[in-house]
């Protein structure tokens, strides 16, 4: 079956080929949390330091809780997008003075949090809790889009609607293995199947994938 084929491949060459990043080893809610709003729109070499020097000042979420706004705005400064930085803060307030206190694991009670929509409550779900969700950001929705569904027009609210169906119906059987799917396919992404210069030769996936003649010479 084509799925199954998809995530084999993809699974194979994720563990040959991805990178050692500090939220990879981890299932930390808070810090799968911090790691995700600052790769939102930034980029993981930028991230890197950024994100050791952030949980240096603030290693969990009480502690970020309790700091003053100007404080975690200099811990954010240079990354941009300073909404993301105000947003975290008024999660962590928000959460630790929960009843329960601790970052929820479902994706519908992580959207209700600020700054976090339905990328980043999958990204949570998935890596800090290892449940079976699905997760779509610009990374793989051009993998879903390349490989299955070359037709349709990512940026539109139908086409978006349609990868994060598609990437549901590819998401393995169980949470544990999603976790590596999940972070394969922002991988392949990142590292092979890029916006501007995809590696097609390379790729795990060529022999499945309905755009590799459009890019032929393309790497
Ligand atoms: N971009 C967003 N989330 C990421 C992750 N977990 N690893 C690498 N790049 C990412």
């Amino acid at each position: 079956e084509e799925a199954a084929a998809f995530r084999r491949r993809l699974h194979r060459w994720y563990k040959q080929h991805s990178r050692d990043l500090p939220w990879r080893t981890t299932r930390d809610p808070y810090r799968i949390l911090v790691s995700e709003l600052m790769l939102q729109q930034t980029q993981v070499s930028r991230v890197l330091d950024f994100y050791r020097r952030f949980l240096e000042r603030f290693p969990d979420l009480e502690s970020l809780a309790k700091a003053r706004p100007q404080r975690v705005l200099e811990a954010w400064e240079g990354l941009g997008y300073y909404a993301r930085a105000r947003n975290l803060h008024k999660l962590a307030k928000h959460v630790t003075s929960s009843p329960s206190g601790i970052i929820p694991s479902e994706p519908v009670e992580l959207q209700a949090l600020p700054g976090v929509g339905a990328y980043t409550a999958g990204a949570v779900a998935s890596f800090a809790y290892e449940k079976r969700a699905a997760l779509v950001d610009t990374n793989v929705a051009r993998v879903l889009h390349r490989v299955f569904a070359p037709e349709l027009n990512p940026k539109s609210g139908p086409g978006l609607r349609r990868l994060w169906q598609l990437a549901n119906e590819l998401l393995p059987r169980t949470g544990k293995v999603t976790w590596t799917h999940n972070q394969a396919l922002m991988e392949l992404g990142a590292l092979v199947c890029s916006a501007r210069a995809p590696k097609c030769t390379v790729c795990p996936v060529k022999r499945q994938c309905a755009s590799v003649e459009r890019f032929v010479g393309g790497d």
